[in-house]
């Protein structure tokens, strides 16, 4: 089997290449950007969609998408390309080779007022991502037979370079610089390691039925949550963080918590994903997390 793994320089799909190849599987990585050992395809043109077209692949697992949601809400039009459009192009040249198609979707299709969610809960998203990536799932479903849908919620990772990973950088760069810095605690979120989704991508891949499902850490943190945790194990001052009740004024609205329930993977033998601490402890220990 050969897999065409779209965005995988990103966060997300550098993991998920490492586990295909760990597993002797034979991948084409695709970007945007050119870069040895890439294919350079800007999935939103119909060029870039008919060099994807000119590869032989029999399975796409499509993880490219423009993912900041403060971005997404400025730049809509950009958004949509991305995240539908494109979503839909690749799901009809996956249907037309009978190729088996997984699209990584977002827990930000739930509104997050009342969690947790299951796969058939009904989705209503609160901001342009959300509704953007809700919209590719929904070509995805329309126009693929063999098809999977996985949720997944805030990701952390190493795979890419610390830089990719906001959650671990943004507040590792705050609390090294010493400066002053509001830091919001109300937004519930739920830091998953991408190694983790990596496997939860390999074992849909192998197993499962058509459909959507939803992956997710357990580790119910705030932003702020997540700041002191990083602090204490790498044993940093807090003093320059200042807590926020609630977010800024004029940000981009996000869910409160939209915790996804997991019974559905787990019932295809996904196994518990270690805690937060554990898994950030291991890294450090291992070396690919320095200060
Ligand atoms: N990160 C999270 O916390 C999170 C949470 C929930 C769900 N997700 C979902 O997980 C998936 C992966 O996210 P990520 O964090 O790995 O993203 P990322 O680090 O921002 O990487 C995005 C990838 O998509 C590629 N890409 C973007 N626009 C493209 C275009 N027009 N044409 C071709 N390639 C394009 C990028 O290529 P270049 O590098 O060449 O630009 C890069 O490889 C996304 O579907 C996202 O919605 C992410």
């Amino acid at each position: 089997m050969k897999i065409l793994v779209t965005g995988s320089s990103g966060l997300l799909g550098s993991d998920i290449v490492f586990t295909l190849k760990k597993n002797n599987i034979e991948v084409i990585r695709q970007r945007r950007r050119p870069e040895n050992g890439f294919i350079a395809a800007d999935i939103t043109t119909a060029d870039g969609i008919a060099t994807i077209a000119g590869l032989e692949w029999d399975a796409v697992i499509h993880s490219a998408a423009l993912k900041d949601p403060d971005k997404c809400e400025n730049e809509k039009d950009a958004t949509f390309r991305t995240n539908v459009y494109a979503t839909e192009k690749l799901a009809g040249l996956a249907e037309a080779r009978k190729a088996k198609f997984i699209y990584i979707s977002t827990d930000y299709v739930f509104p997050g007022t009342n969690p947790p969610y299951s796969e058939e809960d009904r989705p209503s998203p609160v901001n342009v991502y959300g509704e953007s990536k809700l919209k590719g799932e929904e070509k995805v479903s329309s126009i693929c037979k063999d098809y999977r849908i996985l949720r997944v919620p805030i990701l952390y990772g190493i795979r890419a370079g610390l830089k990719h990973s906001a959650l671990l950088y943004s507040p590792l760069s705050v609390l090294l610089s010493g400066k002053e810095c509001p830091m919001e605690d109300s937004i519930i979120r739920y830091p998953t390691y991408t190694g983790d989704v990596a496997d939860a991508v390999l074992l849909l891949l192998r197993k499962g039925a058509s459909g959507i499902y939803q992956f997710s850490g357990e580790d119910k943190l705030t932003k702020l949550g997540i700041c002191k945790l990083i602090a204490e194990i790498f044993n940093l001052k807090m003093n320059n963080i200042i807590r926020l009740e609630k977010p800024p004024e004029g940000e981009t609205v996000r869910p409160h918590d939209s915790h996804l329930k997991t019974d559905k993977i787990m019932s295809l033998g996904m196994n518990t994903p270690l805690p937060f601490r554990e898994r950030l402890e291991m890294l450090r220990k291992e070396g690919f997390l320095k200060i």
